[in-house]
């Protein structure tokens, strides 16, 4: 599946694929420099991978020149979708590009039944965009210290911040740690 969007007719969205692993790596690198790795984001990301269904990339001439991730996560019984990292090329900056990948990361869930989206960002970029400061901050624990004016939640089904609350992790690990409790019940 790729997608043309008319604002910007050379270039062509698709959902992520392997191939594409090394150039966003590197355009990641570029927007966020060696910090990305100290990143309360980033730190959830460890926990298992995204989504590369629900992520999409930007192509301009066969390269990828911007990127969004969806990673699915946890926090208490809730489940939500971490956004980001988002990133585009310098020399495609301001024409729409990203505004486009994050419309379709939010769709394609959407679509798939998903609740609620969140991510650490610059809220005068992302509340046009259907995201807003999760209130009360202290709902949701994120595994490093966030600033609570960048901590933003875009609800796919409305209300559904309200069953999102607690330590945020990857889903996969809240996955396990619930087996483990499992067998341990069993094992009682
Ligand atoms: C943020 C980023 C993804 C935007 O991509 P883009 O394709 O240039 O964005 P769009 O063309 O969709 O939107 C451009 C608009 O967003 C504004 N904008 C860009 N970055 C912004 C930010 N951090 N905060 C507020 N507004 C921002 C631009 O000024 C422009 O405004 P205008 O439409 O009024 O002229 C890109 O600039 C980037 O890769 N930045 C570095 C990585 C980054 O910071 N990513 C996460 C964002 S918190």
């Amino acid at each position: 599946m790729s997608i043309v969007d008319m604002a910007t007719p050379n270039v062509v969205y698709a959902p992520e694929l392997p191939a594409h692993d090394t150039e966003i790596e590197d355009i990641n690198a570029e927007a966020f420099g060696p910090g990305r790795f100290t990143r309360a984001a980033y730190s959830i990301r460890e926990g298992g991978p995204h989504r590369r269904d629900l992520s999409f990339v930007a192509l301009s001439g066969g390269a990828v020149i911007g990127s969004v991730r969806m990673t699915p996560i946890a926090a208490g019984e809730g489940r939500a979708l971490l956004l980001g990292p988002l990133a585009v090329r310098p020399a495609f900056k301001n024409l729409g590009i990203g505004r486009k990948l994050v419309a379709l990361a939010l769709d394609a869930p959407r679509r798939e039944g998903w609740a609620l989206s969140i991510l650490v960002g610059d809220a005068p970029y992302y509340a046009p965009l259907g995201f807003s400061k999760v209130v009360p901050y202290g709902q949701i624990a994120m595994p490093r210290p966030v600033d609570p004016a960048r901590l933003l939640a875009c609800e796919l089904v409305p209300g559904a911040l309200e069953g999102f609350a607690g330590a945020v992790v990857h889903a996969d690990l809240a996955k396990q740690t619930a087996a483990k409790g499992g067998l341990k019940a069993a094992a009682e």
